[in-house]
């Protein structure tokens, strides 16, 4: 934390360390945490690493979640297993006050958003760059059966949207990601389940439905907590 006005400012890395210990209050101890993924969701895990010995284990969002807690000697279990779970934690592209967020920008989307919906509470981790009045600046990350992605591409143009195929990324799903950049997104749960609609569509990063029902924002002057409404 900055004590002083002469301290140099803290690094996005240094606020998402700070995010990522705070979390840790949000632990269920004897039982098994969801964890994200991302640079954020790492923090965290490095920081679940020293009360480990609280938990039963962890879920994990990605292969790569999963290689890092199995590193720090947490145990990993699959959600058909030990589900549903206390808590999820991770990160976000985007939040709005509200817990809408764009996720995705990892391209974990798709088991992101299964572990979050089995899980009663959402923890969102982000440093203060991340919370947004109204979402799409970050490119919404769309996870897209292969076969599909010239159909779904021209569905999102046709609603206002600018497409754009993740280059040399294949998901842990074995699909790929379109990008969409131009979207106006002033209902998040509209959007949505419009998006997910469309035939070939796996995810939309769009977390509307099932938003954050915590969220930790990292700043200069500390960690601030919203606890959303709904
Ligand atoms: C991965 C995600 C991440 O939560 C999101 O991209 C934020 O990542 P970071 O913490 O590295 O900024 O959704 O699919």
């Amino acid at each position: 934390m900055r004590f002083s006005e002469t301290e140099p400012a803290m690094t996005q890395d240094e606020l998402k360390q700070a995010v990522a210990r705070d979390a840790i209050a949000h632990v269920v101890d004897d039982a098994w945490i969801g964890v994200g993924s991302g640079s954020t969701a790492n923090f965290f895990i490095d920081e679940l690493a020293k009360i480990r010995h609280r938990i039963k284990g962890a879920v994990a969002s990605s292969v790569k979640t999963a290689e890092r807690l199995k590193s720090h000697g947490i145990p990993v279990d699959e959600l058909n297993n030990v589900g549903p779970l206390p808590v999820y934690v991770d990160g976000a592209d985007e939040v709005t006050e509200h817990g809408a967020m764009i996720k995705g920008g990892g391209g974990a989307l798709t088991r992101e958003k299964i572990v979050a919906a089995a899980s009663r509470k959402f923890v969102c981790i982000v440093d203060g760059s991340k919370l947004v009045d109204v979402l799409g600046k970050f490119p919404l990350p769309v996870e897209v059966i292969p076969m599909a992605r010239s159909y779904v591409a021209r569905e999102l143009v046709r609603m206002g949207g600018q497409p754009e195929l993740r280059q040399g990324f294949t998901t842990d799903n074995g699909n790929v990601i379109l990008d969409v950049r131009n979207l106006k997104i002033l209902d998040p749960v509209k959007l949505e389940t419009e998006i997910n609609q469309l035939a070939g569509v796996v995810t939309v990063g769009l977390f509307a439905r099932r938003g954050a029902d915590t969220i930790l924002i990292g700043g200069e002057n500390g960690v601030r907590r919203i606890d959303v409404r709904r």
